[in-house]
């Protein structure tokens, strides 16, 4: 199969629905990172996406829909919660668990009675749902395990071959001709709440942070989210090792950057990812200094994991976030799932 990447013009954007409509997959930018996506009711597509992604059958899928309103058709039940949610957060970051709806595939829940969905805010994303006017099934779209692409050129490295379509947000044109900025500006994947059971609970922290939806709910909790390998989880996606680069890498807090540094000396050359510029390191390592702001850090976090990657460095190092409030609390359970504890000699 050839890939081809594709600018989303009026053109552009009828193509892929056309593709969807075949019951084949389309890559698509939205405000997180960029998904896999394929009709959510054809089990055909569905199961394409798990075989593109090499994704394990038992990690369910989450359902990407235009509007509120287009919700109802796909679910089982539409809490209350939910309704008061989406009308605060959708468009937007939040994807909400409920039970699931009789259109849909079965496999997009692998197995489950519930369904995550949510409603994404970015222009290619909105323009796509609308041009296809039907629920698409979309992970990230990377291969299981790895870190999300948040560019067309990342996703073209993980699924080159195996997606005949890529959307590239990064050339969207407003009516005008004007260029949008419309890579994703979250940069990490977006909340998962279940709002199935009877308080909501956070399965994976993002961009609508906990204050955020309490807030709104008046109550909720957060899941332990660190399951190791092979242990089942609430949510699948929850297992230790994701997100990962390929190259061995390891986190360490700002106290720890003495013992960091002896590390990087002993077993690099390194290539540092930091927020802090007091944190660097000189050749023959490489050090990539990342906004020291939340949203900032998070926009930029896939895309250093990723040059960090392509710097055929013997090991990266990950400065840990200063603190674990707001979107930092996303950005640590990332960087936890990506990297393991330095712990000094003895890691190795
Ligand atoms: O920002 C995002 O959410 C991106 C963009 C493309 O929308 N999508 C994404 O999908 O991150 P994925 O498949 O990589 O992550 C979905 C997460 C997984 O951790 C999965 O286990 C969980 O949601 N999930 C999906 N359906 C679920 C369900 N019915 N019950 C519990 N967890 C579920
Ligand atoms: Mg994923």
């Amino acid at each position: 199969m050839t890939t081809e990447i594709v600018s989303p013009s009026m053109e552009g954007i009828g193509r892929a629905a056309e593709v969807l409509q075949r019951g084949e997959l389309v890559a698509f930018p939205t405000e997180t990172v960029y998904g896999i996506g394929g009709d959510a009711r054809s089990d055909e597509a569905v199961r394409k996406i798990y075989e593109a992604k090499g994704r394990p059958s038992g990690n369910p899928l989450i359902v990407h829909v235009k509007s509120v309103e287009a919700v109802r058709e796909y679910v089982g039940n539409w809490p209350a919660v939910a309704e008061k949610l989406a009308a605060k957060f959708w468009p937007g970051p939040l994807t909400m668990i409920v039970p699931r709806g009789e259109k849909l595939s079965k496999l997009v829940s692998a197995g489950r009675e519930t369904v995550a969905i949510r409603c994404p805010n970015h222009p290619v994303a909105k323009a796509l749902l609308e041009a296809f006017d039907g629920p698409v099934a979309a992970p990230s779209a990377n291969r299981s395990g790895f870190t999300s692409p948040v560019t067309a050129a990342h996703v073209y490295a993980e699924l080159a071959g195996r997606v005949p379509m890529i959307l590239d947000g990064a050339t969207a044109r407003t009516a005008g001709g004007g260029k949008l900025a419309t890579d994703c500006v979250v940069g990490v994947e977006s909340t998962v709440l279940d709002v199935s059971g009877r308080v909501p609970t956070i399965l994976r922290p993002g961009a609508v942070t906990l204050e955020m939806i309490e807030a709104v709910t008046g109550c909720v909790k957060m899941i332990e989210t660190v399951v190791s390998e092979g242990e089942s989880a609430t949510s699948p996606g929850l297992h230790s090792r994701h997100y990962a680069p390929r190259t061995v890498a390891y986190r360490f807090n700002r106290d720890e950057w003495p013992r960091a540094r002896a590390f990087a000396e002993g077993h690099g050359p390194a290539a540092l990812i930091t927020w802090d510029d007091d944190v660097s390191l000189a050749a023959p390592h490489q050090t990539i200094l990342l906004p020291r702001d939340e949203p900032g850090y998070a926009r930029h976090l896939y895309a250093a994991l990723r040059e960090a990657d392509g710097m055929h460095v013997k090991v990266i190092l990950v400065l840990a976030p200063p603190v674990e409030a707001g979107l930092w609390v996303a950005v640590a359970d990332r960087l936890r799932r990506a990297t393991v504890v330095l712990l000094g000699e003895r890691s190795l």
